[in-house]
């Protein structure tokens, strides 16, 4: 888990990228009401839990670089003795300074009236501009009291900066403990993979093996998902973002599940297909070897120096020769691929970010170039083959298949290290580990 002093280092790190002069405003997330009198499970907003580790609703973040009264202000909810009894724990102006480690705690309810004063003479505002609309207007209405009194020696801010860029470039590179922490939550992931390859029968419904993989998740302790799963069997597996999980397996059929549990804020994101009888039939096991032969050349370009999109290149090459071999498509490779004529069976990307969010945050290009992997990074593995239940362009066998596999993998100073490689992959490893849980 992440230490309060690694917290402490987050917001020394941000304060020095800081112009001088600077101050910084962080908008804690709204609960978020799902119906009347009942609210979803809180989540705290990435960026704020990144430089706070504070999970509490209606709070604000300054920071204010030099501030001597202290640098990192909490506005929060007071204690309060009857919330308590009602909802649970909350840290209150106390705790923000004690477990938190803030500089100075103040009532929340007097951010709005505060806010002038802390802006007064600060030549830039960073905050996540047109993200929070109230943080919006109380920057407004702050900038507005203080232009009324220039007269009286005000100095109302002259540049606003997006916060949220600074931040994104720093979570983009995990430091040991979140790496330690994404551990976590990938290992419990794979444990439900496991679980839902060894108990998966036809007949079964998808939200069975679903079930099966919450309860592994919540007995090491992790309750929440990092993404609602995709249980897709059949041709549901067709349907990129297929969230129902509704439907009856079928024997004969393949099991696609993208399920990531979180763990300490940080995202797990893994894939597999597998078929629901526990054996490939022989165009699911075609198709499924091209989108690993894919996979694999795809991770293989993943070390220091290389780009972005070289893994993603690699995948669309591999798997447009071989589909040209088994007849899915017609033509020259080198065409086929200038042409996307892969796109209706290839038609995402193959990997993205991960870390706080499942679709983590980070520029995949600087200064209009795809930016070059470094250390620390952490990303998504996940090339695929969706052939269209209609698709009449190709041979009725391969109808219907819907094939991804996604890793979890680590940027390290020599290559890479695929962080969810304990989950069974190839055909043979994964037929094997079926019949064992028979
Ligand atoms: N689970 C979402 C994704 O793979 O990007
Ligand atoms: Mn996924
Ligand atoms: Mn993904």
């Amino acid at each position: 888990m992440i230490t309060l002093g690694e917290f402490k280092q987050r917001r020394k790190a941000l304060m020095r990228h800081m112009k001088k002069n600077a101050i910084a405003l962080l908008a804690s997330a709204p609960a978020q009401v799902r119906n009347r009198d009942v609210e979803y499970p809180y989540r705290q907003d990435s960026d704020f839990h990144y430089l706070t580790g504070f999970d509490e609703p209606e709070a604000v973040a300054v920071f204010a670089s030099g501030r001597e009264q202290g640098e990192f202000i909490l506005f929060c909810r007071k204690y309060d003795e009857t919330k308590a009894i009602w909802t649970g724990k909350h840290a209150g102006l106390e705790g923000a300074k004690e477990k938190f480690g803030a500089d100075e705690a103040l009532p929340i309810e007097d951010f709005a009236e505060t806010l002038p004063t802390l802006l007064d003479g600060k030549q830039t505002v960073n905050y996540p501009i047109g993200v929070d609309k109230e943080l919006d207007r109380q920057v407004m209405a702050a900038v507005n009291t203080l232009r009324g009194k220039t007269r009286t020696g005000a100095k109302p801010p002259e540049e606003f900066v997006a916060l949220d860029r600074l931040v994104h470039e720093m979570r983009l590179f995990k430091s040991p403990d979140e790496i330690q922490t994404m551990r976590k939550a990938v290992e419990v992931s794979v444990h439900a993979h496991k679980r839902a390859m060894q108990v998966c029968r036809p007949g079964m419904h998808e939200y069975q093996i679903e079930a099966e993989m919450s309860h592994e998740c919540m007995r090491h302790g992790l309750r929440h998902s990092a993404y609602p799963s995709i249980v897709a069997g059949g041709h549901n597996a067709c349907v990129l973002h297929y969230t129902e999980n509704a439907a009856q397996l079928r024997d004969g059929d393949l099991l696609l599940i993208d399920a990531g549990a979180e763990f300490g804020n940080y995202a797990a994101d893994i894939t597999r297909t597998f078929p629901v009888n526990g054996r490939y039939s022989e165009p699911q096991r075609l198709l499924y070897e091209l989108v690993l032969e894919a996979q694999l050349a795809a991770i293989a370009k993943i070390r220091p120096g290389n780009t972005w999109i070289q893994p993603h290149e690699e995948a669309v090459r591999v798997l447009v020769k071989g589909l040209v071999k088994l007849g899915l498509l017609q033509g020259r490779v080198y065409k086929l691929i200038r042409d996307e004529a892969y796109k209706p069976f290839f038609m995402h990307r193959t990997g993205h970010w991960l870390g706080m969010d499942v679709h983590d945050v980070g520029d995949y290009k600087i200064d209009d170039k795809w930016r070059k992997l470094e250390p620390g990074m952490v990303l998504t593995v996940e090339p695929g083959l969706y052939v269209p239940p209609a698709c009449m362009d190709v041979d009725e066998k391969w109808r219907g298949i819907g094939i991804r596999i996604e890793d979890d993998v680590l940027v390290t100073q020599k290559g890479c290290e695929v962080l969810s490689a304990a989950l069974p992959k190839t055909v043979a490893e994964i037929e094997a580990f079926m019949e064992a849980g028979r």
